[in-house]
This record gives C-alpha cells, sequence and structure tokens, in this order.
C-alpha cells in the first residue's frame, strides 16, 4: 500500500529546490507579482482522505481551469446542442490563437481555447443577466468543493478585461460569424470573472471529485453529471486541456488534466484520485513547469497514469 502522505510531502520537498521555476505571467499586474517560490499539492481519494503539502491552502488565480467548471454548467443547461457551436478537437495552438477561427467559420476547435470558453461563456449567459450569471458561476464552484469562502478576485477580473484585446477581437470575430449571442462585451464578462475564481489547491481538488467518481461527490452523494458526461469531459481535459502542450502532458503525465496561467493544474485519475497542483511559474506553453514535474512524479510513483496497465 502506498503511503500517498509521504508521497505528496516528498514531492512538495522536491519542488521547493527545483532550480526551473518558469516563468509567472506578467501580462496583468495581479499575476506578475505572485511569489514564484510558492508551490502547492492537494490529493483527494474517493473515501475523502486529503493528502496535501506545500502552500496547499493558499488561494490562486484559477484562471482557464475554471473552463472545466464553465463547461460542466454549460453542457447542464443545454446538453449537446453545445457541440454545435464548439469542437472536440485538439487545436495544436495557443490558448489565444485566432488563426483557425477564420477557416472553420468562427467554430472554435475546443470549450478551452479562449474562443470556445467565451463561446460557453456565451451560452451560460443564455438571455440572462451578466451579474446573475457569474453569481450561479460562483455557487456552482462553491457547491462543488463544498466551501463558501471561495471567491472571485474582482482587481483580477478587471485587469483582465482592461486589458483583454485579443479576447474581445475573439469574441467579436465569432459574433461576425453568428456565433455568439450576446454583445461581446456581456460574454467576455462572464469568462473574466470566472477566470477569475481564486482558489486553493485544497479547494480545486475538491471541485474536482465528481470527475473522479463518475459525476458524483463522494461527500454528498450528490450527482452533478452523468458518469458518460464525467467521462467524456476527462476526456476532453486529456486531449484539449493543455492547448499545444497537450501531446506533452499526456506523453509524461498521462492523465486528464486542465491549466491556467494562474500556475494552477487539476488533474484527475478516474476512480482513484482528484489532484490540484499550484507553481506560478510557467514553460513557453503557458503551463506551470513546477506543476507538470510534480504530476509526472507523483504519477510514476502510484502508477496512475491511465495508460497504466490495470491488474485484472
Ligand atoms: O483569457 C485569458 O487569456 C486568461 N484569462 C486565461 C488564460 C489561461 O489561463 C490559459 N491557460 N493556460
Amino acid at each position: 500500500m502506498q503511503d500517498l502522505s509521504r508521497i505528496v510531502t516528498d514531492i512538495a520537498a522536491e519542488m521547493r529546490e527545483a532550480p526551473d521555476r518558469g516563468t509567472v505571467a506578467d501580462y496583468i499586474e495581479p499575476l506578475a507579482r505572485v511569489d514564484p517560490s510558492r508551490f502547492g499539492i492537494a490529493v483527494i481519494a474517493p473515501d475523502g482522505s486529503e493528502h496535501v503539502a506545500g502552500d496547499a491552502d493558499m488561494p490562486f488565480s484559477i484562471q482557464s481551469v475554471s473552463k472545466v467548471f464553465a463547461l460542466t454548467l454549460a453542457l447542464g443547461a443545454v446538453g449537446d446542442q453545445l457541440w454545435k457551436r464548439v469542437g472536440r478537437e485538439p487545436s495544436g495552438s495557443a490558448f489565444n490563437s485566432i488563426v483557425q477561427l477564420e477557416t472553420e467559420h468562427g467554430i472554435p476547435r475546443n470549450p478551452f481555447l479562449n474562443a470556445g470558453a467565451i463561446v460557453v461563456s456565451d451560452i451560460l449567459l443564455g438571455r440572462g443577466e451578466t451579474a446573475e450569471t457569474i453569481g450561479e458561476m460562483l455557487r456552482f464552484v462553491r457547491g462543488l468543493a463544498g466551501d463558501e469562502a471561495i471567491f472571485i478576485d474582482e482587481a483580477v477580473a478587471r485587469a483582465e478585461q482592461d486589458t483583454g484585446f485579443r479576447n474581445m477581437a475573439l469574441a467579436n470575430y465569432m459574433r461576425a460569424f453568428g456565433n455568439l449571442a450576446n454583445p461581446a462585451e456581456r460574454a467576455l464578462r462572464v469568462y473574466v470573472h470566472h477566470c477569475a475564481l481564486a482558489m486553493s489547491c485544497r479547494q480545486l481538488a475538491r471541485a474536482g471529485r465528481f470527475l473522479m467518481t463518475g459525476g458524483v461527490i463522494p461527500e454528498t452523494g450528490h450527482s452533478i453529471v452523468s458518469p458518460q458526461r464525467a467521462r467524456r469531459i476527462n476526456a476532453l481535459m486529456l486531449t484539449c486541456g493543455h492547448y499545444d502542450g497537450s501531446g506533452e502532458f499526456a506523453y509524461r503525465v498521462g492523465l486528464p488534466g486542465k491549466s491556467g496561467v494562474g500556475g494552477g493544474i487539476l488533474a484527475i485519475a478516474p476512480g482513484t484520485a482528484s489532484i490540484a497542483v499550484w507553481s506560478p511559474g510557467l514553460n513557453e506553453r503557458g503551463n506551470s513547469q513546477l506543476g507538470m514535474l510534480a504530476l509526472e512524479r507523483l504519477v510514476a510513483r502510484t502508477g496512475w497514469s491511465v495508460f497504466e496497465p490495470r491488474g485484472g
């Protein structure tokens, strides 16, 4: 029987010493000032046991990791209709790329690219009010994590809004193709607010539990999505969760995972663990340098890769 607490503590100690920590995102001031020496890890098992180390209880900006929760909520609202407006293929391009949108008629390749997540935000808005949609998203994530302390960092949302010219271009371009029902400003308000969710590794791993257990929050027994939908969201995370670094993540880690430019990664070992890591320094593809290394080591020591042969 593996001693998970020991493995997690060892990995945090190794990450403290790591020489190459990547580069902290600096496109907005609230992210640029985050201390690059931070590292946190939280691993939650289906029986509810939690193994944490390092800065596991320090909130950070989850950024694009939130796209998993936004997609889950939007699928709950409109079901598979969503796939008429967003694809399910890896893009091989950067998270904020605009190039494929022209040849693919304003349909983003997948819901984790910025363009795809902006369409998802537009779907969440429906015909409703912007503030209510943002509130609904916050309540959803709090409910998944079972933690009312989770909040949206307004300074991050404002900075994203003030500097998000490329996202504005993506949104307007999709509107020109008829793939945005609401004005770009409103879809973007929802988008930047869910990206500005602040959560700790422990809260993030708790929020991801339903993806480890076929759609059910193990603690409460509440069914969030069907087992089929949980499986499919995991598949999208594996193939598209790290943008043009998704192949590398599958190769090195071998788990469904979603990264954010705040340096967080949510990874799911189906049936076994919900895992969150955080280290603010990013690699050249915008994914957490040490977060990925920590997950690689965790999987090497536990055998949790989905490509590992299972005993039978
Ligand atoms: O819209 C943006 O560019 C940021 N709010 C989120 C980007 C992000 O986290 C991409 N992931 N690595």
